[in-house]
């Protein structure tokens, strides 16, 4: 095992109707809050005015900041961040998917630090930087997917320049998450599809990633791994499902939390492989997941076969012996698996042509670098731009 810290600062108060007791719980933590969110005119506008009551009820102000984009772009959290701070606003309330809660993280701990959002993202070889503190933040998830409800990762976009970045800090993670299942059931069919696909990526970005061996961390993955397949095939027939709901918000919790990875850190490069989807087609970054997937997994799956079979014989039904054979049965079980649950999809279905693989595949060596034009796949051999474009041209 690799040596690792891991703690779960985050309280979770769970159930449905539990969305009713943000001011009680914001008002622990500070007296004017800043409720950031997608744009209205989408079916969460009556959960908005359900937060502004319950926290005006406990005496608290309160500033709504609407309009965080699917892929929250630096410069609408900027905004966010001057008016957070003319306000003097002194804590977030994030309602919504991982990209308003990850949006969320970079307005409470750049308004504490200064300067702008941008400038704490993973870019190259420069030195990013480093926040000082940040207000504390509630987390309202309106779709389980990124785990962002609970963990210490943001992912932003540079609409300038068409790049999309991440950065971690632990003074961003959540003090309470509130999982609603009573909001998390209006998420449509296609979004919940795509979510629970990202939730699987999660699973797979650690138990892919190293000669590690960690048994505790690959049995709690499979077993989330089994538990997302289960409640999948569930959630699909019956959306509003509170119980299915409910189980799908713990895998995306547990499943992007660090607890699956213990003793195994590191992560394949599958999601910096999507982030140009996002970056330069404004692809949902779910979405995006499920074209990546079964491509990653079948041409990389010679990078560390005997994770990939074991994969492929613990949650897949393989009974393949051979390491390598097995390995390379793993991308078409996953796929079988997304045509059986109707959420295949294709770069040409998501309507992304071919012609920018190339400058893509610089773009995520460029900004997320190893040495030379490789990216990071710890204890496995590296992933090059040839690979990159190879894995962008099997998503066609
Ligand atoms: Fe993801």
């Amino acid at each position: 095992m690799t040596p690792f810290d891991w703690n779960f600062p985050t309280r979770l108060s769970y159930g449905p109707g539990r969305i009713k007791e943000v001011g009680k719980i914001a008002s622990e933590f500070g007296k004017k809050a800043m409720i950031a969110t997608y744009a209205k005119g989408s079916p969460l506008d009556p959960v908005i005015d359900t937060i502004e009551a319950s926290l005006k009820e406990a005496g608290m102000d309160v500033v709504i900041f609407t309009g965080i984009e699917p892929n929250p772009r630096a410069q609408t959290i900027d905004k966010a961040i001057e008016i957070f701070n003319a306000e003097g606003c002194d804590m977030v309330i994030a309602l919504g998917g991982g990209s308003v809660i990850d949006g969320s993280k970079y307005i409470s701990a750049t308004a504490f630090s200064g300067g702008k959002s941008w400038d704490y993202v993973v870019l190259g070889d420069r030195t990013p930087r480093e926040y000082t503190g940040a207000f504390p933040i509630i987390s309202i998830p309106t779709i389980s997917a990124a785990g962002s409800e609970t963990n210490a990762g943001g992912v932003i976009t540079n609409a300038e320049t068409n790049e999309k970045s991440f950065s971690r800090s632990p003074y961003r993670l959540p003090k309470v998450a509130i999982v609603d299942p009573e909001i998390l059931k209006s998420v449509p069919l296609r979004l919940t599809q795509d979510s629970c696909i990202d939730i699987f990526s999660h699973l797979i970005e650690h138990y892919l990633s190293s000669h590690d061996e960690s048994e505790f961390a690959d049995r709690m993955t499979e077993g989330m791994i089994l538990c997302v397949m289960d409640n999948f095939d569930k959630i699909i027939n019956d959306l509003e499902n509170l119980e299915v709901r409910g189980q799908l918000a713990l895998c995306s919790i547990f499943g992007w939390s660090g607890f699956q990875a213990l003793g195994r850190l590191g992560s394949i490069p599958m999601h910096s492989i999507e982030m140009p989807l996002s970056a330069y087609y404004d692809l949902p970054h779910g979405r995006g997941m499920v074209v990546v997937i079964p491509a990653y997994l079948e041409h990389l799956s010679d990078a560390l076969p005997h994770r990939w079979a074991k994969l492929a014989r613990r949650c897949f039904g393989v009974t393949e012996q051979d390491d390598a054979v097995a390995a390379k049965m793993l991308a078409g079980k996953v796929t079988e698996w997304f045509k059986r649950t109707d959420s295949y999809l294709t770069l040409s279905d998501v309507g992304i042509p071919d012609d920018k693989f190339e400058q893509m595949a610089d773009d995520v060596v460029r900004m997320f670098p190893v040495g030379g034009d490789q990216v990071a796949t710890p204890g496995a051999r590296p992933v090059t731009k040839e690979d990159i474009i190879k894995v962008y041209e099997l998503c066609k």
